[in-house]
């Protein structure tokens, strides 16, 4: 088969690899049908994460369809289509068992496995261990071209944004980055009842699809960011401030956008140490979030897509085939210059 392997950093080659195979009983192979790119692959190919080696097959989002089953697998059969998402886990384990497969002990301590720990989607076909926990079925009504973005980014914004949050009805939000894990914060924030939600990014694109995505007001970042979403919230601040970039910056104008009372959840990935001002906000009663996601959100996201409450289908911007992996990766690599989110790739 085919797949696009990590040759150490800003290398890599869509080239011809060995098929994937069934290596543990609870085990199931999966032809991929639709994958995608996350800005996490970018950070790899800049050669930030250590643990991804040369070799590596890179992806940790698909949906396809299963070709071979282990014969410990009862919940799936040939035939069945799947989306697998970002994080892997056991069920079992202390951390499975709480919740929290993030953490999952058993496949490596860290549940985000594909395209890290071992072979990943971007791939003709992918190995999927732990096939009865971690798979799930897609719904009729549901598209792979819907069903792909509930692998990673959409649960990212749901649960380390909205749920860590604690939206609650008639809230005031405040989105710190409209990415595609920004805009699934908004995208889901309505679910909870939020009264107003205002999108805060450095790009013009970004801010238009926010209002599509659900954002009821936006703010360009300037000299004046704060003063601005403050003024919109009747000088209070706002009760959830969602940082979605993972800039030292950021997180400080998220946790200055918050009202007493109120939760900072940040969801953006931290390369360099915050200062945050302790001795200003150890007197706000806010509280302060952060975390891998854990994707235990997709059956509920699955059904809001399925009912039409949640339109996935917006975050594809671009749809590529699988012998276009180096232009799919330079589109998404340069997404603001190119008005893209999210890309779609699909074997042909
Ligand atoms: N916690 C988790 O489990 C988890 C999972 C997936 C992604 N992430 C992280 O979430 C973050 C967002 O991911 P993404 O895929 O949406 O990234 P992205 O690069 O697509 O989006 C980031 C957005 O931030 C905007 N931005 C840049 N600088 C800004 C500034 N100074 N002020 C306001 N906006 C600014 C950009 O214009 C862009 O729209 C990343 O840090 C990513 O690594 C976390
Ligand atoms: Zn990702
Ligand atoms: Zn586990």
């Amino acid at each position: 088969m085919k797949a696009l392997v990590y040759h150490g950093p800003g290398k890599k080659a869509w080239e011809e690899v060995p098929d994937a195979a069934i290596q543990e009983p609870t085990d199931v192979v999966v032809q991929v049908d639709t994958t995608t790119i996350c800005g996490t692959d970018l950070h790899i190919l800049q050669g930030d994460v250590a643990a991804v080696t040369e070799g590596r097959i890179l992806g940790h989002e698909a949906v396809g369809t299963v070709t071979e089953v282990g014969e410990a697998v009862t919940g799936f059969a040939a035939g069945d289509r799947v989306l697998v998402p970002a994080i892997t886990k056991c069920g079992r384990c202390a951390y499975c068992q709480r919740g929290m497969p993030s953490h999952c002990q058993t496949v490596g301590g860290i549940g985000w496995i594909f395209g890290h720990l071992i072979d990943g989607t971007q791939a003709e076909t992918v190995r999927v261990p732990y096939a009865d926990t971690s798979l799930y079925a897609v719904p009729d009504g549901v598209t792979n071209e819907q069903a792909i973005f509930l692998a990673d980014s959409l649960p990212t914004g749901y649960e380390v944004g909205v749920l860590a949050g604690q939206v609650r009805p008639g809230d005031t939000v405040a989105v710190v980055g409209a990415g595609a894990v920004g805009l699934s914060a908004i995208l889901t924030t309505g679910l909870w009842g939020a009264s107003k939600v205002i999108a805060v990014d450095t790009n013009k694109f970004r801010l238009t699809k926010a209002l599509e995505f659900g954002a009821t007001d936006v703010v360009e970042v300037g000299p004046a960011t704060v003063a601005e979403v403050i003024a919109l919230t009747d000088g209070l601040g706002v009760d959830v401030s969602i940082e979605a970039v993972g800039y030292p910056e950021t997180l400080l104008t998220a946790a200055s956008l918050v009202r007493p009372g109120g939760s900072i959840a940040n969801i953006g990935v931290h390369g360099t140490p915050v200062e945050l001002p302790m001795q200003d906000m150890w007197i706000q009663n806010v509280t302060l979030t952060m975390g891998l996601v854990d994707t235990v959100s997709i059956p509920t996201l699955l059904k809001m897509v399925a009912s039409g409450r949640i339109p996935a289908e917006k975050m594809g911007t671009h749809s590529f085939t699988f012998d276009q992996m180096d232009e799919a990766y330079d589109v998404f690599k340069n997404a603001a210059a190119n008005s893209a989110l999210k890309v779609v790739i699909t074997p042909a």
